[in-house]
């Protein structure tokens, strides 16, 4: 049996001093010293409960969502790319503009899933003091392996030069602009030297958190997707549209976990969402919109698959009304429509629970999905 002292919580939460609640210390059958875990005591961050204990539970709904995202396992190489070899190589197979969406696409995600799992490992998870919420987090960052997974597996299929899909984040504007605008965000709570404790830092978690669920996980993805899917929903490169569907389904859900983390964590410390801090959240959405917008623009230089680069202006503000809603911000451009209703029959969160059932059942019986 493990015998905690005051000193051995150092991985409960980055403050060093410790005060438990008299409702911590159960003198009845315990020696002095020691302390069972109250669930009243856990702390989204800067908790001081033992990390290592997962129950008793405070977040039923972290714990929910990791056994949905469980429920939900898929591998890349289960499905099956032949079709999607073919058609690349046949030389009629796919337009020049086709051909570019696939190549900007994978030149943004092959990386992209890198930094959410560095993101994850390296600077979230330590900061997070729950462990219910932890352990949405592990299950997360490998969801994110196998994303990154997923779209080597596509570039290694079709015969792609991998060096240029590699070094796309570094090389061309349109994806290095979005992803410099997220790195600062995550190098802030990866640096070793950042701990929470203070209003100001853990503002700076708090921002993290929602750049990277909402504007990255959440509204970065979308214009990527869309295509994708669109190319699949005209029976073109369907393993590729397939795998992208179960990725959105993950990223769906780690967006959803991520806005409940920080609706709790608002929650817990209403004192970090000032007028100051909702100003400078709302001046991150509208620079992420124009950069999303930036990335439409350059991966549809003309119109493709029924899509062009002015119907996402539509549903990038459509997308970021949503997300900055479910965190509590008035919406940024109010009464936008979504102009791809047949997207949100795959992402609307009111569907979401249907959706994930029907893929639930499709990938347990080894069936495909299909399109329509
Ligand atoms: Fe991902
Ligand atoms: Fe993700």
């Amino acid at each position: 049996m493990l015998n905690f002292d005051d000193d051995d919580f150092p991985l409960g939460g980055t403050s060093p001093a410790m005060s438990p609640s008299a409702a911590t210390l159960q003198s009845d059958n315990l020696a002095p010293g020691q302390r069972r875990v109250n669930v009243a005591d856990k702390r989204i961050i800067n908790g001081q409960t033992d990390v290592n204990q997962l129950v008793p539970f405070k977040y039923k709904w972290a714990w929910e969502k990791y056994l949905a995202t469980c429920a939900n396992h898929w591998m890349p190489q289960e499905v099956n790319m032949s079709r999607d070899i073919a058609t690349w190589k046949d030389p009629h197979g796919l337009s020049d503009d086709e051909r570019r969406i696939i190549k900007r696409n994978l030149g943004f995600f092959v990386t992209a899933d890198s930094l959410a799992a560095n993101n994850i490992t390296l600077g979230t998870y330590r900061h997070i003091t729950a462990p219910e919420c932890r352990q949405f987090l592990l299950r997360q960052a490998f969801e994110e392996a196998i994303h990154t997974h997923a779209y080597q597996y596509i570039v290694e299929s079709l015969g792609l030069d991998e060096s240029e899909i590699f070094n796309a984040y570094h090389e061309v504007p349109s994806i290095r602009n979005k992803d410099e605008f997220l790195i600062p965000f995550i190098d802030a709570i990866m640096n070793p030297l950042f701990k929470t404790g203070t209003p100001q830092a853990d503002q700076t978690l708090l921002r993290s958190l929602i750049v990277f669920a909402c504007l990255m996980e959440g509204l970065f993805f979308y214009v990527g997707f869309t295509q994708i899917l669109a190319l699949g929903r005209q029976n073109k490169m369907t393993g590729a549209a397939e795998q992208y569907q179960y990725i959105l389904r993950d990223e769906s859900m780690h967006c959803n976990f991520g806005i409940d983390l920080i609706n709790q964590i608002k929650l817990e410390n209403p004192h970090l969402w000032t007028a100051e801090f909702k100003a400078e959240i709302t001046s991150l959405f509208l620079r992420a919109v124009d950069l999303e917008y930036a990335y439409a623009e350059d991966t549809m230089p003309r119109g493709v698959l029924g899509l062009n680069a002015a119907m996402f202006k539509g549903y990038l503000r459509y997308i970021a009304n949503r997300r900055a809603t479910q965190i509590g911000l008035d919406p940024l451009f109010p009464n936008e429509e979504n102009p791809f209703p047949w997207m949100s029959e795959m992402i609307d969160l009111k569907k979401e629970r249907n959706f994930f059932e029907t893929r639930v059942i499709e990938y347990q019986s080894g069936g495909a999905l299909s399109w329509d």
